[in-house]
């Protein structure tokens, strides 16, 4: 298959790529470069013949359309998005415009594209979005988000993340556009951006600086390990039914705090400082206006019926994602001049 994917030098967009491109799929992998993006993140495949990277920015039509014109791509799988919910508080317009506007341009140019091939049965269009579109979980109750939970996003980034879903499902019932939608939980592993909680938490502590938490750390996520996210979506594309969408997560629910506390005690035992636990960094600062409680995956139909599970449990996720930081400090160090990083965003 030769797949365009968007969003291609960020964290789970290079994911898909690496993974791609293994498994023998070519990939064109279409990115703006953002403050977000890191070309080292696919450095492992830049040389592989069945690689391309364009440098293009989804809001830009022509461009778009001449990389459908050159590529002539089976499927396309949409990653590009403005993707930190803290900085979606602080400066929401370029939220709207990648994620919403930017997505419009890109079901406009693949529509143009497909119609122009005689809408060839197989081309799909896969739009990669989050469980932050279903709003907030209560704390205690035994309740999951579904396919089929109501949309009531509550942040910028997840109200332009659900305007986004929302354009795609119309483009499938209006157009005819072969779509398939899927929304995962929270991702975390290697090539994480250092400004998301996993990274801030093992770079805060290797450079003995206080461990942010917010609020009272109580709020829960449904944590993935990144590269199981890139196999479901790799599933997904090849096998999920047209115009359905799959709820993907790693059944791992854990409380912000919890997490950051198993992270402290992985970086105890691989890399120990004379002065004490790593855990005695931690400082709990006020909390993110709107912090959604708690966000969990039934994954049920993923499971059932394209027989997906995740592969790596959270401990062993965890325990790869510390080493991968500790083994690689040459790629974190060079993002941390970028813009906001190491600063707390998104007060409000
Ligand atoms: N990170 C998570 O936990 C998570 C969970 C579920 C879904 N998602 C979704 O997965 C996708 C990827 O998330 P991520 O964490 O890898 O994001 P990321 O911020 O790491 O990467 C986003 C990439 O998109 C590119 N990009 C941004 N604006 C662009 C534009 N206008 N044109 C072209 N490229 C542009 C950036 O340069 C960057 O390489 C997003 O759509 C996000 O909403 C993320």
């Amino acid at each position: 298959m030769k797949l365009l994917v968007t969003g291609g030098a960020g964290f789970i967009g290079s994911a898909v790529v690496r993974l791609a491109v293994s498994r023998g799929h070519e990939v064109v992998n279409l990115d703006a470069l953002t403050y977000a993006a890191c070309l080292e993140n696919v450095a492992e495949v830049a040389d592989h013949p069945s690689y391309a990277f364009v440098q293009a920015d989804i809001r830009d039509r022509a461009a778009l359309d001449r990389v459908f014109a050159a590529h002539a791509p089976d499927a396309v799988m949409h990653l590009a998005a403005e993707s930190h919910v803290d900085r979606s508080i602080d400066g929401p317009g370029t939220f709207v415009q990648t994620n919403v506007t930017g997505t419009f341009h890109l079901l406009e140019a693949a529509r143009a594209y497909w119609t122009g091939a005689g809408r060839p049965e197989g081309f799909r269009f896969h739009h990669v979005s989050t469980d932050e579109v279903f709003g907030a979980l209560p704390l205690d109750a035994d309740t999951r988000f579904t396919e089929d939970t109501p949309y009531d996003p509550r942040s910028p980034y997840s109200a332009s993340k659900a305007a986004s879903d929302h354009l795609v499902r119309a483009w499938h019932e209006t157009y005819g556009l072969p779509v398939i939608l899927t929304n995962c939980s929270n991702n975390y592993g290697p090539f994480h951006f250092p400004e998301k909680l996993i990274p801030v938490v093992i770079l805060n502590a290797l450079a003995v600086r206080p461990i942010p938490v917010y609020g009272q750390g109580r709020n829960v996520r449904d944590w993935l390990f990144v590269e199981d996210h890139a196999d479901a979506l790799l599933l997904a594309i090849r096998q999920g039914q047209v115009g359905r969408t799959y709820a993907i997560g790693g059944g791992a629910e854990v409380a912000n705090l919890d997490l950051v506390q198993r992270v402290c005690a992985i970086l105890d035992r691989l890399s120990p400082r004379a002065e004490g636990p790593y855990a005695d960094l931690i400082t709990f600062v006020p909390d993110r206006p709107g912090h959604d409680l708690r966000y969990a995956i039934d994954a049920t139909r993923i499971r059932t019926e394209l027989g997906w599970r995740p592969g790596v449990t959270l401990s062993e996720g965890l325990e790869r994602t510390v080493r991968w930081y500790l083994d690689n400090p040459a790629w974190w160090r060079a993002l941390a001049a970028r813009d906001g990083v190491g600063r707390r965003l998104g007060t409000g």
